[in-house]
């Protein structure tokens, strides 16, 4: 626990991560379907000489470069900070493996936004040709940058068993293509890129609703059925791609899943189970939507039918982003790194092999922790030398800060106090006993353990755990033995 740690009340870090990302994929998908749409567009009406086309083409690319330009680009950042912040261990791992990726993405970046300038101010202002080829180098450009993108993000859930064969030998580098064309590497691809094109077209639609279907009908009607057509490959491809997809996703992960499935009868989803027939029902209701408002009656295609369409696929993409991380659960990196930032695998450093799981159960978690003042550990120490953490009512208060700093550490990742996934709430109807019972339980980490498919293991010293058990009594009912920390 060498770095600070971001809490977010109510929501979690976790959760802002989510939001931020939710709304930038949205945007960032809408920017590489977009990088296809606009020059095909373009070379359409070219080809055919619709003017109308060529006239209402700067408008749609306007709104492209300011979506994506501004707030694509300004949300990407987002995530950069948020992860950093909620999870440092894991986004210095993603770093480290991946520097070179890191930087080709930049570059791509850098050409994206350029281009999209470009393309945009150049409207009638150079030869068509040569913009129609502006608009396609930004298209390859920003395909680029979700092909390089798109490694780094699979490798979290599938990392592979090539480089984790090497994992923490700091022989990493040598295995850079086979982490990043890892198994989920092509189905994620393949998934992400009929995203994009449906997205392409949702985006289409928007602007496509504020053309004036009286003065304009002919374009209102061409444009609305083509950016409805958009929508279609998705729908087609989209299950093969993710049975695809789920096929290469490792058992232990699926449990979540499975667990879901096989439930339903009694009524007990799991979250990812949930989150995914959620996307399923809105990516239906969309083609439902398209097709008979857009599709059937383009003139009359309004805002409040475009924005319905947009809102269905905000819930489609961000409950499936939201699917795809939860199957992660308990890892930052399967099998690699868990959540709270503990690695499972042994790590060699200055010609030692190190497991933190059990440095941290031995020395204790927060031995090192340099949020611990040297006098406060040599007290605890004192305090605890027996082993437990004894009659907390003499280190009552130390107890629960340490708990506190205990469940920080390795709670926060997932849970918060009283928002999301609240401990008040899940601990609420247990007691003192009970607590301590799960305590145990999510730090033997057994086979059987129904805690292990979501949580990772709950490592230090048998007092840490105790003073762990009583800070979460605390937050359950509002007291422990003793109210003396003043949190
Ligand atoms: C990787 C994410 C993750 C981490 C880290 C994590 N949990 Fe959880 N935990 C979950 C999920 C997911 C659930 C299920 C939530 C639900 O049902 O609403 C859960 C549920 C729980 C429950 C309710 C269990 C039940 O049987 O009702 C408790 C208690 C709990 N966690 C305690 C903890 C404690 C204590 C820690 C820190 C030592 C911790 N969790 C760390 C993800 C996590």
């Amino acid at each position: 626990m060498n770095y600070p740690v971001w809490d977010v009340p109510h929501l979690g870090s976790g959760l802002v991560i989510a939001l931020i990302a939710i709304f930038h994929i949205m945007i960032a998908h809408f920017a590489v379907g977009g990088g296809l749409f606009l020059p095909l567009a373009e070379a359409i009406a070219l080809r055919q000489n619709r003017q109308e086309w060529l006239a209402f083409l700067p408008q749609h690319s306007k709104f492209f470069l300011i979506l994506t330009g501004v707030f694509g680009a300004v949300s990407g950042v987002g995530i950069w900070f948020s992860i950093g912040l909620a999870s440092p261990e894991g986004t210095s791992t993603l770093i480290h493996n991946f520097v070179f990726g890191w930087a080709i993405e930049w570059v791509f970046f850098i050409v994206e936004l350029t281009t999209v300038a470009v393309y945009y101010y150049t409207w009638g202002r150079i030869p068509d040709r040569l913009h129609l080829q502006v608009g396609w180098l930004y298209a390859v450009a920003s395909f680029a940058t979700l092909v390089i993108i798109n490694g780094i993000l699979t490798f979290m859930l599938t990392p592979g068993q090539a480089w984790l064969s090497v994992a923490g030998t700091g022989q990493e580098p040598g295995m850079f293509f086979r982490a990043f064309f890892n198994p989920t590497y092509w189905p994620s691809l393949a998934l992400r890129t009929l995203s994009c094109v449906a997205l392409a077209g949702v985006w289409a639609l928007v602007t496509g609703s504020r053309i004036d279907g009286r003065q304009q009908p002919v374009l209102k009607r061409q444009w609305i059925r083509w950016s409805a057509l958009w929508l279609v490959p998705g729908f087609l491809l989209m299950p093969v791609c993710l049975w695809w997809y789920v096929s290469r996703v490792p058992a232990e992960q699926l449990q979540l899943l499975q667990l879901g499935i096989s439930t339903i009868g009694a009524g007990t989803f799991t979250q990812v189970t949930r989150t995914l027939l959620v996307s399923v029902m809105a990516s239906a209701t969309i083609l439902a939507v398209a097709y008979l408002a857009a599709y059937r009656k383009p003139e009359q295609f309004r805002l409040g039918g475009a924005l319905t369409v947009l809102l269905l696929g905000l819930t489609a993409t961000g409950s499936a982003e939201m699917a795809r991380e939860l199957l992660r659960k308990p890892y930052v990196v399967v099998d690699y790194m868990y959540s709270n930032g503990v690695r499972k695998v042994a790590i060699q450093r200055d010609g030692q092999t190190q497991h933190e799981l059990e440095r941290f159960n031995q020395d204790g978690y927060l031995a090192r922790s340099p949020w611990v003042r040297a006098e406060e550990r040599q007290a605890w120490n004192a305090e605890t030398a027996g082993g437990g953490a004894g009659d907390l009512t003499h280190a009552g208060e130390m107890g629960l800060a340490r708990g506190e700093l205990m469940f920080r550490g390795q709670c926060l990742a997932c849970h918060t106090v009283d928002g999301y996934r609240s401990m008040r709430r899940l601990l609420h109807d247990r007691n003192e006993q009970a607590i301590s019972n799960i305590v145990a339980m999510l730090h033997k980490h057994e086979a059987d353990s129904p805690y292990r498919a979501f949580m990772p293991p709950l490592v230090g010293t048998q007092a840490e755990r105790d003073a762990l058990a009583a800070y979460l009594n605390y937050v359950a009912h509002g007291q422990a033995e003793t109210n003396s920390a003043g949190l």
